[in-house]
């Protein structure tokens, strides 16, 4: 083993895992069927519920990171030969135009520039452009943009529509509400190395009653083997059905990222992440930078800030990483070289972290 020293993880994700949660994940492997860890599989889903804030039956952590989660819902949320509307004004929301394709939907994008959120008003002219479109995705909380994308609108014309809705949580779940119930929203995946503070290694979804209905009555084979989640159920539920054998250790790590979750409250937590940005934003309008997205549209979890002109960005940063041991993202896309992406995400998201990176940052710049 290397030893790699910690380091302050102030980008896009991964964010640091709480202590707590790495300790789980050295207590000891357990068998896949074994009782004492069924018990801990039925705990986890039950507090997966609480942080998805829903009733859903089906709540489950899938086996891989965000992007699994984002495979498992299209594989199983398309049969091949559907229309799909999927929104995009980032690098996610392309990556679901390409996985809703590998799984055989016909796709329709409706695009906004990046930096800004979805028009409910060119999803409208989509769904009347497209009366047989089966499906609508989109993305939540926008990571190489720092958009929150506002969600009631658009579901509510899909679902007028009778389409079924994905949406994208990786990086709002356990960082701000996520409308799972409130909107009916048919499936909602995410990831565990964001607001979770939990290592990357786990996709938690939620699907609701009628995309769970849909996902069994399916008349072709979900094209996944791995993701298909009529199967993957079947160990979740009672029946204790071996699909795959269970990362075991990473279900302890997210079971006690859920369970420090719960202890302070969705309510707080959310709060905790806002208040954490307005202290950034305001430290960061002291030096004169300015963020990328306006309000409403800012993600709590995510801030998008202009590089000053006249820097090296890349070097800025490599000196926050080796100097300073804190890490930040750079721009993607469009944003290249031109924006910072500064993650307070989970056990992040606090006030101390915010100085000790604008401490730096100061210093670095002069
Ligand atoms: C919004 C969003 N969706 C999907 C993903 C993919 O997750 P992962 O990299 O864990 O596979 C990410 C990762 O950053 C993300 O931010």
């Amino acid at each position: 083993m290397r030893n790699p020293k910690a380091k302050l993880l102030l980008g896009p994700g991964p964010s640091n895992s709480d202590p707590r949660v790495l300790r789980a994940l050295s207590e000891p492997t357990l068998g896949h069927l074994d009782p004492d860890f069924v018990a801990i599989m039925d705990e986890t889903t039950e507090l997966l519920r609480y942080v998805f804030n829903t009733k859903n039956k089906l709540t489950i952590p899938i086996s891989g990171t965000g992007s699994a989660g984002m495979e498992t819902a299209f594989m199983n949320m398309v049969e091949p030969g559907d229309k799909a509307i999927v929104c995009t004004c980032g690098i996610f929301g392309d990556r679901m135009v390409d996985v809703a394709e590998r799984a055989g939907a016909e796709v329709v994008k409706v695009e906004s520039p990046w930096g800004e959120p979805i028009d409910p008003e060119d999803v409208k002219k989509a769904i009347r452009k497209n009366p047989g479109a089966k499906l609508l995705a989109i993305v939540h909380a926008e990571t190489s943009t720092g958009v929150l994308q506002p969600l009631d609108e658009i579901v509510e014309l899909a679902h007028e529509a009778g389409m079924r809705v994905i949406v994208d949580a990786v990086t709002s779940l356990g960082g701000m509400d996520v409308p799972v119930d409130r909107l009916e929203l048919d499936f909602v995946y995410s990831g565990t190395q964001k607001c979770l503070s939990c290592p990357p290694g786990l996709a938690p979804v939620t699907v609701n009653e009628a995309a769970a209905a849909f996902i069994r009555d399916r008349k072709s084979k979900c094209r996944s083997w791995y993701l298909d989640l009529g199967m993957i159920q079947r160990y979740w539920g009672s029946e204790r059905f071996y699909h795959h054998t269970a990362p075991i250790n990473m279900i302890y790590a997210l079971h006690e990222a859920l369970t420090i979750v719960k202890e302070e409250g969705l309510e707080a937590r959310y709060k905790r992440h806002k208040e954490a940005q307005a202290a950034l934003i305001e430290g960061l309008a002291d030096m004169g930078l300015k963020p990328v997205v306006n309000e409403p549209f800012r993600l709590p979890s995510l801030t998008t800030v202009w590089t000053p002109d006249g820097i090296n960005e890349a070097a800025v940063r490599k000196t926050l990483l080796e100097e300073y041991n804190i890490e930040i993202g750079a721009g993607l896309g469009v944003f290249k070289g031109r924006i910072w992406r500064i993650g307070l995400m989970g056990t992040n998201a606090r006030r101390h972290y915010v100085v000790q990176l604008l401490g730096a940052l100061k210093d670095i710049l002069k």
